[in-house]
């Protein structure tokens, strides 16, 4: 297969995000190189890495046929960016979405890779062609946007920069595929891509619902989780509207005129500060304090694992 001549994949920044990218390829047979700026991550995140492959273990949800100790094996540490990036066919930056930091980090791996390398970031929301623009291998260059939780939540945003290579995407898509995550592809750059785009566009109306005093925050969350939420762990927005009435030319008989005279109503955004936020964040401490969050950042990994499991036994499709 053209995607096993890759073999082995470079990543720098060992965060929340660049541990899940080297557990997800050591777990489909990659070997792995990391670096951190910080020689002490890399102890954390092997540490960190070893923790959390028991645990998937004992939930059943280790990926890949490897054993958990073979998967470990596979991840290995170097102190030098030079060293980590040199010869590699697939390098990705996960630093801190901060663009000095991104364009630094790019401008040592860019002299040292080859022609042929692709080039990747996690970036959430810097547009491809602000961090690549004065790269030699801009043409090699792409962001790979996972979602947090990866190992639950498996898409994967493919945003190409304008001058990337014809094979640079579906050269990256196939190897997303390979990993287990399902990749989306956007055909031109926009801020925010397209996850961040809807995500903020429902912060905007949850923010203006309980600030206009329609609705408490516990309730507005309630909306999604019981609601809205319940449908898009399966289907999105498109196919809802097409499910909800006879096919999308009824549902615009039925509701385009409610929908318009709505979408007109909104209001423009507000920022997250002063009173609405404090009244927002008293509201949620009361239910969860501050030193209750790694319980309930469990409480939700333990669900989202039970959600993947059942999503893996029916079958995604
Ligand atoms: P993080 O703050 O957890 O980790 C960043 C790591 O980069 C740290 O280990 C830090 O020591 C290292 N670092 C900083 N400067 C460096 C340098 N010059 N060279 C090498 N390593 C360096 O960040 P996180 O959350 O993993 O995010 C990384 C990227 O992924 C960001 O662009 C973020 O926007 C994106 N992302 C984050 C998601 C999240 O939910 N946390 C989801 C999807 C993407």
């Amino acid at each position: 297969k053209e995607q096993r001549q890759w073999r082995d994949i470079r990543l720098a920044g060992l965060g929340l995000i660049g541990r899940s990218f080297a557990m997800l390829f050591a777990a489909a047979g990659y070997q792995v190189k990391i670096y951190d700026i910080e020689a002490s991550q890399i102890t954390h995140a092997l540490s960190d890495i070893w923790q959390q492959l028991i645990e998937l273990q004992k939930i059943g949800l280790l990926r890949g046929s490897l054993s958990i100790e073979e998967q470990h094996k596979r991840i290995e540490g170097t102190n030098d960016i030079t060293e980590c990036a040199k010869g590699a066919f697939f390098v990705i930056e996960c630093v801190p979405e901060r663009i000095e930091l991104k364009t630094g980090v790019h401008a040592k791996i860019d002299p040292v890779v080859s022609d042929t390398t692709i080039i990747a970031s996690s970036a959430s929301a810097l547009i491809p062609s602000k961090i690549s623009q004065n790269l030699k291998h801009r043409n090699r260059f792409i962001v790979v946007h996972p979602t947090n939780p990866p190992f639950y939540a498996p898409l994967v945003e493919l945003v190409p920069s304008p001058w990337a290579d014809s094979d640079v995407v579906p050269k990256t898509k196939a190897l997303v595929e390979e990993i287990g995550q399902s990749p989306v592809v956007l055909k031109k750059e926009k801020e925010g891509f397209v996850l961040n785009r809807i995500q903020y566009s429902i912060i905007k109306e949850c923010f203006n619902l309980v600030k206009d005093d329609i609705i408490s925050v516990e309730d507005v969350d309630k909306v999604m989780s019981e609601g809205l939420g319940r449908r898009y762990a399966f289907i999105g927005q498109m196919e809802t509207d097409y499910l909800n009435a006879d096919g999308m030319r009824d549902h615009s008989k039925k509701f385009a005129e409610m929908s318009y005279r709505l979408q007109k109503s909104f209001k423009p955004p507000i920022k997250m500060e002063g009173e609405i936020l404090d009244k927002i964040h008293k509201d949620i401490e009361k239910r969860i304090p501050l030193d209750k969050l790694q319980e309930r950042r469990r409480w939700r990994d333990k669900r989202l694992a039970a959600l993947e499991k059942m999503i893996r036994t029916m079958g995604k499709k």
